[in-house]
């Protein structure tokens, strides 16, 4: 780091960029030429030299209010004034239980009952844990084996790196879970480039869950887990009907179907949950970042009533399920989440974000025809642009798009390979979507 760039990056506390080993990070590159950030508001960021960044990510598709809203903010003060913790262990405090009926209600069907964890990670966790659990209790513990798909993302415990579908994150890890298996992805370019929304080509892909059912059986299937949308691998909307039919052929060999709403729950979609956007109702919902709109670490997991009551038995001083964490439900958590939950609400957040699907996809598929660009897909306010990659460097053309939007043309995107990723706030005006694209047009130019 030179003396310039430590100056250009001065904060108040000590500001040794060393000591952090930065998550999903090229380290060595951030430290050279860091990225660093010293407050936010409403759309934006700023950086320590004072410039403004519009954020086309909401954080890590988790800023879904926009951020430091001062209603959020004064939830999270008063709570930690008046109960900073307690523990969720046999005992409970009002704004846990307050939280699980406000996100209980947003979502669909019989989706009732709410087992909080602090990540999607670890809800991804948990979900899977309360599967195989459930197939347990109810006498059927040959019931094991859990589906996910290539190029899926559920996180990084071993759970989630288990069902997940992206070869980095899976192969310096071991062996993962034993006994999971995975559907195909749903993206086909050929056939499906440009789309806005649902692609109509892909609905057969559910089918080769037919295919897995017939090699292992169903007996030994416990549950399927997809993200209704893939978001981290590149943003893969479900073909037209896909995910209706993999609801139906969970239902016609008793396999539970969980989707992973880490990114697509609280709005994204234009919906609660995208669940409610496409009619389907799956076995439980895993969420997190939206819940409080990144503010307080806090996920979860949504059960149907039918899953809840069947652990619901017993002697009633045993405890149901042997699973949780210390922070499960925690105050701050909780108080940011009825905050947050109030502000989608009286905002008709989830709502605008419908209404401006339209006007999002316009702009971002304006793009198409600039330098390098492959393809482009949208769906909600998700965005996502392929762009070619560098002769024997894959990867290095968005990450400098990346680096370059941030520190020269203050937009802060998400990347992955060589995708661009979009998913700004749900408070974005038409105005700001405007900025976002001129500013992402210079820089798909500027790496050209
Ligand atoms: C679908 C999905 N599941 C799980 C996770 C993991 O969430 P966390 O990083 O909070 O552990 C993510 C994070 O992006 C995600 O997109």
């Amino acid at each position: 780091m030179t003396a310039q760039s430590r100056a250009a990056n001065d904060v108040s506390s000590p500001n040794d960029l060393d000591a952090w080993w930065l998550p999903f990070t090229a380290n060595r590159s951030f430290k050279q030429r860091p990225r660093m950030i010293t407050r936010a508001k409403g759309m934006y960021y700023y950086t320590p030299d004072g410039r403004e960044v519009i954020d086309g990510a909401a954080g890590l598709w988790c800023c879904n209010a926009g951020h430091n809203r001062d209603e959020i903010t004064a939830a999270i003060q008063a709570q930690a004034a008046e109960l900073d913790y307690s523990p969720a262990f046999q005992f409970g405090h009002s704004k846990g239980f307050a939280a699980a009926s406000r996100i209980a209600q947003l979502a669909p069907g019989d989706l009732n009952h709410v087992f909080f964890c602090n990540s999607g990670s670890e809800a991804v966790d948990t979900a899977l844990k309360v599967a195989l659990a459930y197939w347990n209790v109810r006498g059927q513990g040959s019931k094991t084996r859990l589906i996910g798909r290539e190029r899926g993302y559920h996180g990084v415990g071993f759970g989630g790196i288990s069902v997940g579908g992206i070869v980095k994150n899976r192969q310096f890890f071991g062996t993962l879970l034993a006994g999971v298996d995975h559907l195909p992805h749903t993206y086909n370019r050929a056939e499906q480039a440009f789309s806005r929304g649902e692609p109509e080509w892909g609905a057969h892909l559910a089918d080769e869950l037919e295919r897995i059912v017939a090699l292992h059986d169903a007996s030994t299937i416990a549950a399927v887990i997809v993200e209704p949308m893939a978001g981290s691998t590149g943003v893969l909307p479900p073909p037209k009907g896909y995910l209706q039919r993999l609801r139906q052929i969970c239902d016609k060999y008793g396999i539970l179907l969980i989707f992973d709403e880490v990114i697509s729950g609280f709005g994204r979609l234009g919906t609660a949950f995208a669940a409610e956007r496409y009619g389907v109702i799956p076995d439980m919902i895993t969420f997190a970042k939206g819940v409080n709109s990144g503010t307080v670490p806090m996920g979860g997991v949504i059960v149907r009533e039918g899953l809840y009551n069947t652990f619901m038995q017993g002697p009633e001083h045993m405890i149901e399920l042997f699973h949780g964490y210390t922070y499960s439900g925690h105050p701050l958590a909780c108080a940011a989440a009825i905050a947050t939950q109030d502000i989608y609400r009286d905002e008709k957040l989830f709502e605008r974000a419908k209404a401006l699907e339209p006007v999002w996809a316009d702009a971002i598929h304006s793009l198409k025809g600039l330098p390098n660009v492959l393809d482009i897909r949208t769906i909600g306010l998700v965005g996502a642009i392929d762009l070619a990659s560098r002769p024997d460097a894959v990867g290095a053309r968005a990450f400098e798009a990346m680096d370059r939007g941030f520190n020269e043309y203050n937009l802060m995107m998400r990347i992955t390979g060589d995708t661009i990723a979009l998913s700004p706030p749900l408070i974005i005006t038409e105005e700001q979507i405007g900025e976002i694209v001129d500013k992402l047009a210079k820089v798909i130019k500027a790496v050209a």
